[in-house]
């Protein structure tokens, strides 16, 4: 089993909505969880060789389980469709993590936060810890239909008019007015937004007057393509080794042919499995994790999707 991996067992499968249920896993050596953090995710090791993150639903620390939502994607490659028709409580599997991308500001004194569909999960941990902390805070919760809303009947029992709901499906398909609320948002308050790619693009559109510590978004899928316009060469510095990387490669390809073990998870730029120190050169950014002040300091990059501009990238390897 790689390093970081965790023995797991699926303990429960709640049905949280339409095509969307809640998958609770424990140590299989009874034993507790790694604390996480509100915004946290954990890669599912699945039977199926593939590898999927998902949002934790709770955070804490040292807790008994994790559970995730997985809505069934009907484009799924694999992983959510997988989890649906195949995944069997008692079933084993290895878990990696938790990580977190999508920190919650827990300082802030408002919060405002935007989810779509089954992005609902960090959204609701974060909305837990909130409401421990006695923080103030807002949810605008974009579903297709009161059917595919997961934790409805919470959300409104407990937040009242905190929460504003959209149904796209009673609305004529008319999605949230993301400007008119980030505008009117107080002075102050941090914005989160979690969701489907289309409502992240106009989340990003909406916030982009605003400083960008205010700002957070967890991406699940590459907005980007991985840098693969080589002609370069990294240098490991601690393994003292020089890499030439061609044209039509990535670093993370030619890390691999030259027998170089590294940590990877997604390999798309969202997880944050193979941030790695640069020591120097210019790294050409591709993911989706580092902040527009952390790329332009560039003290990490995420190998597995960016490049270099740079004719020499040294890397802490
Ligand atoms: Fe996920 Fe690189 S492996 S960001």
């Amino acid at each position: 089993m790689p390093d970081g991996l965790m023995k797991a067992r699926l303990t429960a499968i709640r049905y949280a909505a339409h095509e969307t249920n809640l998958y609770e896993f424990r140590r299989l050596d009874g034993g507790r969880w790694p604390s996480a953090t509100p915004g946290a995710h954990i890669d599912l090791h699945l039977p199926n060789g593939m590898m999927r993150q998902y949002s934790l639903v709770h955070a804490g620390d040292a807790p008994e389980v994790y559970v995730v939502g997985v809505k069934r994607d009907r484009t799924s490659r694999g992983g959510s469709k997988f989890m649906h028709e195949q995944l069997r409580v008692g079933e084993e599997l290895d878990i990696g993590g938790p990580r977190n991308n999508f920190p919650l500001n827990e300082t802030a004194t408002n919060s405002i936060l935007f989810a779509g569909g089954i992005g609902i999960t960090p959204i609701m941990c974060m909305i837990e810890r909130l409401e421990t902390l006695g923080r103030s805070w807002k949810l605008y919760y974009s579903c297709r239909s009161r059917a595919e809303t997961a934790f409805l009947r919470e959300l409104r029992d407990m937040a009242g008019d905190r929460v504003v709901f959209n149904f796209d499906e009673e609305n004529g398909g008319k999605f949230l007015d993301l400007g008119a609320i980030a505008a009117s948002a107080p002075v102050g308050a941090h914005l989160y937004c979690c969701g489907p790619t289309p409502m992240l693009k106009a989340f990003e559109a909406a916030t982009a007057s605003l400083p960008r510590d205010r700002v957070h978004i967890e991406y699940f899928t590459a907005a980007e393509a991985a840098a693969t316009e080589g002609g370069f060469v990294v240098e490991l510095r601690r393994s003292k080794r020089e890499i030439a990387v061609p044209p039509g490669k990535s670093i993370l390809e030619m890390l691999r042919e030259a027998g170089v073990e590294v940590t990877t998870s997604c390999e798309e730029g969202v997880c944050g499995a193979c941030e790695t120190t640069v020591i120097s050169g210019t790294p050409d950014h591709r993911d989706m994790i580092l902040t527009a002040s952390e790329r332009a300091a560039s003290k990490t990059m995420m190998i597995c999707c960016s490049g270099s501009k740079s004719e020499r990238l040294v890397l802490d390897l």
